[in-house]
């Protein structure tokens, strides 16, 4: 029992060592931007889309654009325009994709709202 249970540790030691040594699985950015060719005429070939029912995906983050596009893909999110060119991407092809379109970098302004009041709260009835 503890033979195996030191096999099993050393298994998992060696592993790990195995995994940490391993390049990262290295995303192909030059194929990211031929395959992005096809997305530019709805998303922009900024990634920001000019028409106001196309969402903007310029530097929205490559977990996030990797899954939205395996899951209209696979049917688990549903869009006419979307669903088709999803489906004939490859894994692969959405992996250099979605890291295509995280490396945009972004300038983001946020608004300063005057103080306004918007209502002014009645006091109750009676
Ligand atoms: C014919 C127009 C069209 C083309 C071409 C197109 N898209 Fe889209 N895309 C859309 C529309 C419209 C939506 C919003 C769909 C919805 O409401 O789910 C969308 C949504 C998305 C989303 C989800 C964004 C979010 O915020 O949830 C991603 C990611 C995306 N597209 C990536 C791509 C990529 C990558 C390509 C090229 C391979 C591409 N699209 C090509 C029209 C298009």
């Amino acid at each position: 029992m503890t033979a195996h249970r030191h096999a099993l540790g050393l298994c998992f030691v060696v592993l790990l060592g195995i995994n940490t040594q391993a390049p990262v699985l290295a995303q192909d950015l030059e194929n990211g931007q031929k395959l992005a060719e096809q997305c530019s005429s709805c998303h922009g070939e900024t990634g920001i889309a000019a028409d106001p029912t196309v969402p903007h995906i310029a530097g929205q983050s490559a977990v996030y654009l990797e899954s939205t596009l395996i899951e209209y893909g696979n049917g688990t999110r549903q869009n006419p325009l979307m669903s088709p060119i999803a489906s004939d991407l490859t894994s692969e092809q959405i992996r250099d994709l979605a890291a295509w379109f995280a490396s945009f970098e972004l300038q983001v302004t946020v608004p300063t709202l005057k103080k306004k009041k918007f209502y002014k709260a009645k006091p109750p009835l009676g």
